[in-house]
Formats: structure tokens, C-alpha cells, sequence
């Protein structure tokens, strides 16, 4: 069984697609043992609660230091043990140790193709509204390693999506979730889960 813990930091869709994709079965031997926020009113807390996930709250506001929150965030991980940290529209920089302590053991969902549109910045709409501006007529989603940059460990899946001339960013970033995040990253994860199996 790979033991996923989930990182959100807002509505959480991709989330809901992790959590369809196990009680489906398009994603095999997983167990979502935890989702953590940054943010207290993250609907994506809710939707863990709504399906039996211990949901938690840690956020840099209810720390002193930034470095206290680092250790609060490593340590709740610890304590859920997970296999594999999934990022998913988690808005948080990952602390170092947490990159150290899970080397090759966090992956991200990104709303764009990888080097494109990428790095710090680039996150939740903004990505939509580069790729309008800059005009490119295929953008896409990227799955992810984390590594110590941003945006720059070894990808693991992409897929690629169209550009239309009225699209608003609202209206890209709904697309680019439909037709690549939330079939991806559920792949990624099965194919992880797989390879665990095999081990
Ligand atoms: C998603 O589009 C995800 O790719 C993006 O945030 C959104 C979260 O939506 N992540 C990033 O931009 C990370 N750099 P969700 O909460 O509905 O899953």
C-alpha cells in the first residue's frame, strides 16, 4: 500500500480527483493517510473531512519564526508516515529539511509545460495569464519531482492542451485542470503505487 499524504492550499480539485481516482480504482493500492493546509478555509479541507481524511491546518501565521514552521510542518508529516507527498496547488515553499528527510518522495502538479510559464511567480492563475499574454497556442500540466529549486526536479508526466483566442485565464485554467491535471497527476501516482508494489 503506498501511503500518500496530500498538501492544499485552496479548492482542492485535484484532491477530489485523487480521491475519485482511488474509490474508482483508476488509481490502485493508495491510502490518502492525511491533507494538510496552509490555510484554515481551504475548501480542500472540507473535502477531506467529508471523506473520512484527518484534515490539519499549518499555517506560517501561527508560528513566531518561519523556522518553527518548518519544524511543525516536518513534524505532522512525520507523524502520518507517508510513501509519497503529493503537492497539489500546495502554495507553500517546502522547507529544506522536508526536501532532505523525503528526497525523491514529493511530487507537484503544475499548471503548465514544464520549462514553460514555471518558477517563482508562476502559480494558480498567474500561469493562465503569462500564457494568454505571451500568446502561445498549447500550454498544458506538468507532474513533478521536488527538488531543492522551484519547479526543476525530473518530470514525471505532461499533457498538453489548446489555447483558443477568447479564452480568459479563468476559462484556460478550468481547461488545463479537465484535460490534463486531473487525469495526470492520478496517473503518477497509480504508476508510483505500482512500482512500489513490485519493490
Ligand atoms: C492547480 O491548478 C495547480 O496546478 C496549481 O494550483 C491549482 C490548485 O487547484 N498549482 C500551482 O500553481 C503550483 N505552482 P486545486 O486546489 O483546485 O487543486
Amino acid at each position: 500500500m503506498l501511503n500518500i499524504v496530500v498538501c492544499v492550499s485552496g479548492g482542492g480539485t485535484n484532491l477530489q480527483a485523487i480521491i475519485d481516482g482511488i474509490d474508482a480504482g483508476r488509481i490502485t493500492n493508495t491510502k490518502i493517510t492525511g491533507v494538510i493546509s496552509n490555510n484554515a478555509s481551504a475548501y480542500a479541507l472540507e473535502r477531506a473531512k467529508k471523506n473520512g481524511i484527518p484534515a490539519f491546518c499549518i499555517s506560517p501565521k501561527d508560528f513566531q519564526k518561519r523556522e518553527e514552521f518548518n519544524e511543525g510542518f516536518l513534524n505532522k508529516l512525520k507523524q502520518l508516515n507517508p510513501d509519497l507527498i503529493v503537492l497539489a496547488g500546495f502554495l507553500v515553499i517546502i522547507p529544506r529539511q522536508v526536501i532532505e528527510t523525503y528526497k525523491d518522495r514529493i511530487i507537484n502538479i503544475h499548471p503548465s509545460l514544464i520549462p514553460s510559464f514555471c518558477g517563482t511567480g508562476f502559480y494558480g492563475l498567474k500561469v493562465h495569464e503569462e500564457v494568454l499574454k505571451r500568446g502561445v497556442k498549447i500550454t498544458g500540466a506538468t507532474v513533478h519531482y521536488v527538488d531543492e529549486g522551484t519547479d526543476t526536479g525530473r518530470i514525471i508526466k505532461q499533457k498538453a492542451v489548446e489555447v483558443f483566442p477568447q479564452d480568459t485565464p479563468e476559462i484556460l485554467q478550468k481547461r488545463v485542470m479537465e484535460q490534463a491535471e486531473w487525469i495526470i497527476l492520478p496517473q503518477a501516482i497509480n504508476e508510483i503505487a505500482i512500482k512500489k508494489g513490485m519493490m
